[in-house]
């Protein structure tokens, strides 16, 4: 996907550009607490300073100042129970810093929410390729579980289940709204949950609303059309539709 090149003034390229090195040094370079950075990065983006003067605060943003502080937050997969609390926990900060973000103002500049993304996803992810991008407001489950090869888009809403992991090839598209899962529920008791991976090929297409089913094999090339539900196997270059998700083309290519 071939997209058009845009920028801003050159003074707030500038600064994109300087906030985005210095907060990729203070995350990496091992002389401060990541918590502490990402409370602080918050606390300047929200209320415009770091550290401000409590004592003339109400008690609900006293709890919003506290919640930027990764350490007095919860997430949804922490309840999870086959969580790698170890894994999960190096990441956390990152991860709360990212989905922050994305609820701030500046997180819907997607000019420089692309470059703030694509710096933060390889000290989320099991491993991120060149070229990555990424709209708002996508989640995952646990991050440490969840690969992208090469050149991958992920659109706005889009959720990525990477409880059993999911492994997502060169080249990919994934459309707004789209889900992909790799855990699912027993029927008879619910606390039982399995946790097969899901391979998305090189080239595949997941187009918008369709959603993936835990332990899928998407096969190179292949596309999923709209709001289908793949629940099988896909074999590569066929396009699929409908729930259950069936063979409506097959590409040349
Ligand atoms: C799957 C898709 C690619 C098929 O497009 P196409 O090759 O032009 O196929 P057609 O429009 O000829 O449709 C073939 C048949 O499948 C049906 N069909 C197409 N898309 C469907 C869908 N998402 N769900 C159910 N049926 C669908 C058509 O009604 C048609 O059925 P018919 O032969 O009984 O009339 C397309 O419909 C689709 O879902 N595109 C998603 C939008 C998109 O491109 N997003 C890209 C974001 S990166």
């Amino acid at each position: 996907m071939t997209y058009r090149e845009l920028s801003a003034q050159a003074l707030a390229e500038h600064d994109y550009d300087g906030f985005l090195t210095e907060l990729e040094k203070s995350l990496t370079d091992g002389r401060r607490d990541p918590n502490e950075v990402v409370r602080d990065t918050l606390s300047e983006i929200y209320f415009g300073v770091v550290g401000p003067d409590r004592e003339n605060f109400g008690v609900a943003a006293r709890a919003t100042l506290h919640s930027f502080d990764p350490r007095n937050i919860t997430t949804e997969p922490e309840y999870y129970v086959d969580i790698d609390a170890k894994l999960y926990n190096q990441r956390k900060p990152i991860i709360w810093l990212w989905q922050m973000f994305d609820r701030s103002p500046l997180g819907q500049n997607s000019l420089f929410a692309h470059r703030f993304r694509r710096m933060l996803a390889p000290l989320i992810f099991r491993s991120v390729g060149e070229n990555f991008k990424c709209w708002h407001f996508v989640e995952w489950s646990f991050g440490y579980n969840l690969s992208f090869g090469n050149n991958v888009v992920v659109h706005r809403y889009v959720l990525l289940d990477d409880r059993g992991g999911i492994d997502i090839g060169d080249n990919v598209s994934i459309s707004d709204y789209a889900n992909i899962y790799s855990h699912n529920h027993d029927i008879y008791d619910i606390h039982k949950v399995n946790t097969p991976p899901t391979r998305i090929g090189n080239g595949v297409r997941i187009t918008y609303h369709a959603t993936v089913l835990a332990g899928t094999q998407i096969g190179d090339h292949a596309m999923i059309g709209t709001g289908a539900v793949v629940t099988r196997d896909v074999e590569p270059h066929h396009i699929v539709v409908g729930i259950p998700a069936k063979t409506v083309k097959v590409k040349n290519t």
